[in-house]
């Protein structure tokens, strides 16, 4: 069986999610015969989906609901059959119906939704926005114990289950399909999504490099929206931010500011301070 992790991650938190669930998964699996590929969303091919039997699809949450790029990626994806999928998203508090939205859209697709989890970590908006270092929050969020993670162990175990059924039957028609229900979290997405809708707009307008900046060119290789560039000695910004704030994060000068709310604030790197966005970047296929 051949298994697809993709994921989109801004600043950590779901690769490393991702990664858990790999891990996991290697040391569980009874057959030995399953190829799981990790894969970042960015400049993955929606047409090569189709070269594996299950997917398992992790985003973080950003308003309520899948970030714009994972919502496009599920639109483009091509109809097929006799494959399933699993979500999974991280968050900082409420993920309102993004995974009802994401199991839905596989469902009408053609994939089988089999499962679900969603992770509380450290919340990237608050971050970068709001806490300093120095914040206790902040300090919590460094010192936190990211080794076990039972709720994802309990979701990786059922994506076992579900690999074992199809290495013994070749198909996952036998498992029952499992989706959240959508009411409960209706109105805390459309709550997020009006309250980020507010102010998401202009504070990605508000993007800029300051004198700080040695033009490293971090930020224009490791935007997943390729959205930034430079023009003669400055870093400018295309429209196309989905307010991931991987630039903000990642910039080893702290030369990105968000306005003046990133000023003085914390930056994170991942639960273990290692994220590089393009580790799990596949190679394009030559045609
Ligand atoms: C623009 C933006 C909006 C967010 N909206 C939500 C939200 O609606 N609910 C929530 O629980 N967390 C929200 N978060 C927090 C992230 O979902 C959370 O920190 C996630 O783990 C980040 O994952 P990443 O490090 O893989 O990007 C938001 C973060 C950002 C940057």
């Amino acid at each position: 069986m051949k298994l697809l992790i993709l994921f989109f991650s801004g600043t950590g938190n779901t690769q490393f999610i991702a990664e858990y669930i790999q891990a996991h998964l290697l040391s569980k699996d009874p057959t030995t015969k399953t190829e799981i590929t990790l894969a970042t969303l960015e400049g993955f091919d929606p047409q090569r989906i189709l070269e594996y039997d299950g997917l398992v699809l992790g985003y973080p949450i950003f308003a309520g609901l899948p970030p714009v790029n994972v919502r496009k990626f599920l639109k483009l994806i091509p109809h097929t059959t006799d494959k399933c999928a699993f979500v999974f998203n991280t968050k900082g508090m409420a993920e309102g119906i993004a995974n009802w939205y994401a199991l839905n859209r596989l469902g009408k697709k053609g994939y089988r939704p089999l499962g679900f989890c969603s992770v509380i970590m450290p919340a990237s908006d608050g971050i970068s926005m709001m806490l300093t270092e120095e914040s206790k929050t902040f300090q919590k969020y460094l010192t936190r114990n990211y080794d076990t993670i039972p709720r994802v162990d309990k979701f990786a175990q059922r994506i076992t289950d579900a690999v074992v059924t199809f290495t013994e039957t070749g198909s996952f028609a036998t498992l029952s399909p499992r989706k959240p229900v959508k009411f409960l979290g209706f109105f805390t997405s459309a709550f997020l999504y009006l309250l980020y809708g507010l102010i998401g707009n202009s504070m990605t307008k508000k993007l800029h490099a300051t004198a700080e900046c040695n033009l490293c060119m971090r930020c224009v290789k490791e935007c997943p929206q390729t959205n930034i560039f430079r023009e003669g000695d400055d870093i400018k910004f295309h429209d196309q931010c989905i307010f991931c704030l991987r630039c903000v994060n990642i910039c080893p000068q702290r030369a990105i500011q968000m306005g003046k709310l990133t000023v003085g604030k914390a930056r994170w790197h991942g639960p273990k301070g290692d994220f590089r966005p393009l580790q799990y970047r596949l190679p394009q296929k030559t045609p």
